[in-house]
């Protein structure tokens, strides 16, 4: 027994000179020209109170998203941090204080986003975490002080405003396009649930929910440091 489930498992990895049934050699007959990409992004959490269902629910419905977090948020929280990270989502900083880039010294900048990069590389090793501004402001110094992407977004339903669902998933609904980047802030009820209506309601019409790393790639965008980024296309 153990020898013919070993020969099937060949077999599967194969993917050739075998005669299983079971076994679908064309893959690429499943990619449709039809398939469009999103990124869905949240800012300002990780919050103890809301992260984790939204990471429930888009484990559910196998989609990826981006998180940007503020770095004072972290602490106490690094199990979900390391969920991100481990469940194939994009993490990224979202300064140290949600400080205001353009009125700040250089110094300040940078300090801001080191100690957050650092704090998000002591859970997840390495460094060099995408940046999202806070109000997509840019230091007056301009995006030559930042050595990593910087990523905006094209739709904003301004869900901080309204914290009403039906509102919130409307109002993405009405802008969405394939290579949108959403922008959300999981650290709010209404947008949890909003975000995952959005992923149903999409995924039915044929969009994939992907990382901002992975969007950028899919529609050819090799990303560059200093660079910011508001869409896929
Ligand atoms: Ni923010």
């Amino acid at each position: 027994m153990k020898k013919k489930a070993l020969a099937f498992a060949l077999c599967v990895l194969l993917l050739t000179g075998c005669s299983g049934p079971a076994v679908e050699t064309d893959g690429t007959a499943m990619l449709s020209e039809e398939v469009k990409y999103v990124a869905l992004t949240f800012d300002d959490g990780p919050h103890e109170d809301t992260t984790a269902a939204l990471l429930d629910g888009l484990k559910e419905r196998g989609a990826a998203a981006t998180f940007f977090l503020i770095g004072t948020e972290i602490a106490g929280k690094e199990d979900l941090v390391a969920r991100m990270g481990a469940e194939g989502h994009q993490v990224g900083n979202h300064t140290w204080s949600h400080l205001r880039l353009e009125t700040a010294p250089p110094e300040t900048v940078v300090y801001e986003i080191q100690r957050t990069d650092e704090a998000i590389g002591a859970i997840l090793g390495g460094s060099g975490y995408w940046l999202r501004t806070p109000y997509g402001l840019l230091p007056q110094s301009g995006e030559t002080l930042l050595s990593v992407p910087l990523v905006k977004w094209s739709v904003d339903p301004r869900d901080w405003e309204s914290r009403n669902k039906e509102k919130i998933v409307s109002a993405v609904m009405a802008d969405i396009r394939p290579g949108s980047i959403i922008l959300l802030h999981d650290i709010y009820q209404p947008s949890v649930e909003a975000a995952l209506e959005i992923v149903d309601r999409l995924q039915a019409k044929g969009y994939w929910f992907v990382t901002v790393e992975e969007l950028l790639r899919l529609y050819g965008i090799a990303p560059q440091p200093g660079v910011m980024y508001r869409s896929g296309k």
